[in-house]
């Protein structure tokens, strides 16, 4: 989605700037650009497509030395990706750069502007039309601004410079995220924290319907037009967050960070003891319903959270996609946990979900990976999932991390709640603590992964097929195959495949099969059967000892062994496989892994 960032009172404010869209790039975008104040005018670059055009513009035709300036990674809503629809957008006495939706733009036009010369498509420049018509009476900067973002419905973050303040940035944030950077003789402003990492960790987060006025020394914030205090607190980005080290991609990366940050987790949330220490001592005993609420890859983790609470604490639990919960508005029970899943802790529909759950008194629980995001902030109890900035777009490291702090809740709830053995509590911690080794095992697979994807990168369609605590990660595959290599893939539960899916198998549909050593692999391999008895070419992953059994079945044409592990493990496992099968297939097909093409990192919109 798109990003900002604002410099006020730095002399290096472009390249700062340009390294700030840098590390906005992760958020998906299709255009780009920059404005700075310049004698007395605001000046810009603009291109369309990734940052190296833009760089590119920048190389030819640079822009001058300045103090203040505003920048912006558009990913297209209303009006296509080219260099006239790119932000910041210029009025004769402003420019603006704006994420979010402006809802009522068309109303605004007839009412504001309707004789206005508009040189785009986007709902933005409304804003622009509106400011230059108050300045043209003679309206200060300052009334302008607060005149205009009172009109505004919808969901925004704007940062506003006008000609004549040139030390002067205007910022409002509604329901789309927005923080002030601190710096020692300067100020910034940004979509997130990581935007501002090369210039401060010094952060502090406007609240929805916060306005604030940034000078180079400092930044009122004002909220229903008095001015308020909110607190200032350190980032967690290290300066370094955007290397890449020595892999090609972010994505593979991440993928290899895995180990150590599942490995952190267990130290962190489970003592030598075999106790729980996680940062919130839930009283489940309290509560016998769960209502779980997520979009994209975090939803599936919490599918897969649905399967353990339920088997181990024996909670019900009701899980949908915050797209569609919030609006089916479901009754629910007062004073039971509603728990939301987010890397960002910015996704737009979960967030508003949390306010539905909010407004029916439920107990909001979270688990994020971004400190002090905004459903962070909003949540009772968050549970962070310390996996350190993500930056491919496609969740990767975020959802096993999900995944290991749900199992290690689902754990806790069946401790308290006395629904789980002694003796299958000590099997399960020592099968947690060689988890790690277990997915450093599981990458070394990679020629078998390779493989495997050489079969798949030639499929125009494939699909996953996977059963019980396997089924969420047969859909975790077919969203990351989908994601980042464009190619159709869907996940079906195996034991449903006869009742549709059966119909499509031939020779050209690849059947990608998760097949765990566990109580459902006998079903499984029926199913498999049926696929190739069709003529499927299949894909099977499982472990080595199984996979010796079923290689040299008709039509099994690639394996993936996995380390044998705990039943209840095997998601987080398997979960491995798929995302290095997906990443190879994309390697294969040559695409832009870690920022695939129209997808946003953080959805800030619906
Ligand atoms: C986008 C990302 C996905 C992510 C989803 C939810 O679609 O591309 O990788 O799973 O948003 O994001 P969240 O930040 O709420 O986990």
């Amino acid at each position: 989605m798109c990003g900002i960032i604002g410099i006020n009172g730095d002399e290096n404010a472009i390249d700062n700037l340009l390294e700030g869209l840098r590390r906005l790039e992760y958020r998906g975008y299709d255009s780009a650009g920059i404005s700075c104040w310049y004698n007395d005018t605001i000046v810009r670059q603009r291109s369309a497509g990734k940052l190296t055009n833009l760089e590119q513009t920048l190389q030819k035709d640079p822009l001058p030395k300045s103090h203040i300036g505003i920048a912006h990674t558009r990913w297209a809503t209303h009006g296509i990706a080219n260099e006239n629809n790119a932000h910041p957008h210029h009025g004769k006495y402003v420019a603006l750069v704006h994420n979010g939706i402006i809802e009522n733009y068309i109303t605004l036009k007839e009412n504001f502007a309707p004789h206005y010369d508009f040189k785009s498509d986007t709902d933005t420049e409304i804003i622009v039309a509106m400011l230059d018509g108050y300045l043209e009476q003679g309206i200060t900067p300052e009334d302008a601004f607060f005149m205009t973002i009172a009109h505004l419905q919808g969901a925004y973050a704007l940062v506003v410079l006008f000609k004549q303040e040139p030390d002067h940035l205007y910022a409002v944030r509604q329901s789309s995220p927005l923080v002030i950077g601190h710096g020692d003789d300067a100020m910034y402003v940004g979509s997130d924290a990581l935007a501002l990492s090369h210039l401060t960790n010094k952060v502090t987060y406007l609240e929805d319907g916060d306005s604030a006025i940034i000078t180079p020394q400092s930044a009122k914030i004002y909220q229903d037009n008095q001015e308020v205090t909110r607190a200032m607190r350190f980032s967690q980005f290290k300066h370094d967050a955007s290397g890449k080290g020595n892999y090609r991609h972010f994505m593979k990366k991440e993928i290899h960070e895995q180990p150590i940050i599942i490995a952190d987790l267990i130290k962190e949330y489970v003592n030598e003891t075999h106790q729980i220490t996680l940062p919130h001592n839930i009283d489940w005993q309290s509560y016998d319903r769960l209502t779980m609420s997520a979009c994209g890859s975090a939803y599936l983790a919490g599918v897969t959270g649905k399967y353990w609470f339920e088997q181990l604490a024996r909670i019900n639990v009701d899980i949908d996609m915050a797209s569609e919960w919030r609006y089916r508005q479901p009754p629910l029970i007062e004073k039971q946990i509603a728990l939301f899943i987010s890397q960002s802790g910015e996704t737009m529909d979960t967030l508003e979900a949390l306010h539905y759950a909010r407004d029916n008194d439920q107990y909001i629980m979270s688990l994020v990976n971004v400190k002090d995001s905004s459903i962070a902030r909003a949540s009772d109890w968050v549970f962070y999932t310390q996996a350190g900035a993500e930056i491919g777009v496609a969740s990767t490291k975020a959802f096993t991390a999900q995944l290991m702090v749900l199992l290690l809740l689902a754990i806790d709830a069946a401790f308290k709640k006395q629904t789980i053995d002694k003796t299958d509590i000590t099997a399960l911690f020592n099968a947690i603590h060689s988890l790690p080794g277990k997915i450093n095992t599981a990458l070394m697979s990679e020629d078998m992964m390779m493989k495997a994807a050489t079969i798949i990168a030639k499929s125009k369609d494939v699909l996953f097929l996977g059963r019980g605590l396997c089924y969420p990660i047969a859909q975790e595959g077919a969203l990351k195959l989908k994601e980042i290599s464009y190619i159709h893939a869907e996940a079906y539960a195996a034991g449903e495949m006869k009742h549709g899916p059966i119909a499509l198998i031939d020779e050209n549909m690849p059947v990608v099969l998760l097949a765990p050593p566990d109580a459902l692999y006998e079903k499984n391999i029926s199913n498999l059967m049926e696929s190739t008895a069709r003529g499927a070419r299949a894909i099977v992953i499982s472990t080595a000892e199984k996979l010796l059994e079923l290689e040299h079945m008709d039509n099994v044409v690639a394996t993936i062994a996995i380390p044998q592990c705990h039943p209840l493990l095997e998601p987080i496992l398997y979960t491995i496989a798929v995302q290095m099968l997906a990443y190879h297939t994309a390697v294969r097909k040559g695409t832009d892994i870690d920022q695939p093409r129209n997808l946003a990192k953080s959805v800030t919109v619906e």
